[in-house]
């Protein structure tokens, strides 16, 4: 049952960043300076339509081939609900650029409609709607954007069907992320992998990701540096961004303890233990980009919780 005095919902849900170097799938933090918002409003007509997209207008308004819009159409089926509403989606998050934002969309409208029911569903369930939505970007389910996006923890995602999902600590590091003019699909970078690998691959992919878990366990930085290696996707996707090698390596000059894509990229993601190591990385990381005239955006932050979240409601 939808609420009757609540007119608009709007809800903001945040950038995240996916895969942390060795967790491919799995592992995904918020990161909360960035972020997109969706408003629904009931309309009459008893149907869903996207009215208005702020600051990004190549999406489609097309309800179906819009992540916001396929995560509302799903919840609603699955809610048997045949009410309307009318969309505005506006978008903090560069598109493309490996910071979640089809995520961020459809996790904020399915949070901006769970807002509006007199019982609202969990967490997981909401998740679901979101993370079918990812086919639309990726051409697959993943949810290592949408659960960081919706929970605001740093997460492990164990598996999709049953959703299970594990809480690490949130390290206490900063994280660079720089994201270049450049654009990437997801589904390009997720086409760019061999779907077979050696089982040596497989060794040392996965003694790195376990190695790093407990690292963020036990706040073992240096050991982290040496366990956030990926051995196995970034080399498979570093030619997709021209000069990614020389960015990495301006990174770990600096004292970065680890850099790498963030999600399937462009946008590149370096850890430090300090806000001014986070700055002198960011500041290498652009000069080193601007000398293959590639312009640059970066933003820095001690990394911290945070989720999805109403910000705004109407009633009449
Ligand atoms: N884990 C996904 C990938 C994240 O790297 O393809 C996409 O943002």
């Amino acid at each position: 049952m939808i609420k009757k005095d609540l007119h608009s919902v709007t809800a903001f849900a945040p950038a995240s960043s996916a895969n942390f170097f060795v967790g491919f799938d799995i592992l995904g933090f918020p990161f909360s300076e960035l972020g997109d918002e969706v408003t629904l409003i009931k309309n009459e007509v008893g149907e869903l339509r996207i009215i208005e997209i702020e600051n990004d207008p190549g999406l489609p308004f097309d309800v179906s081939k819009n992540t916001a819009g396929d995560a509302l159409q799903r919840m609603l089926a699955y809610l048997k609900l045949n009410s309307g509403f009318d969309i505005k989606i506006k978008k903090g998050i560069p598109v493309c650029s490996g910071l979640g934002g089809s995520a961020a969309s459809s996790v904020a409208a399915v949070s901006a409609l769970n807002a509006f029911l007199e019982a609202p569903l969990a967490r997981e369930e909401l998740a679901s709607f979101a993370m079918e939505a990812e086919y639309l970007a990726s051409g697959e389910a993943h949810a290592d954007n949408v659960v960081p996006s919706l929970w605001g923890e740093f997460t492990l995602v164990q598996s999709l069907m049953p959703l299970c999902v594990a809480t690490l600590p949130m390290p206490d590091l900063y994280s660079v992320l720089i994201h270049p003019d450049w654009q990437i699909s997801t589904q390009s970078a997720r086409q760019a992998l061999s779907s077979t690998l050696t089982i040596k691959q497989h060794i040392q992919q996965s003694a790195n990701l376990a190695k790093l878990v407990v690292d963020v366990f036990n706040k073992d930085w240096q050991g982290l540096s040496a366990s956030a290696i990926d051995s196995l996707v970034e080399p498979q996707r570093a030619a997709l961004l021209p000069g990614f090698y020389e960015y990495q390596q301006a990174a770990l000059e600096q004292g970065a303890l680890a850099c790498s894509f963030s999600g399937a990229g462009p946008t590149m993601i370096a850890l430090t233990e300090t806000a001014e190591m986070a700055q002198s990385v960011a500041d290498a990381m652009q000069q080193q980009m601007a000398k293959r005239d590639m312009q640059s955006q970066y933003w820095y932050k001690q990394m911290k919780r945070g989720g999805a979240t109403i910000v705004k409601e109407e009633r009449r």
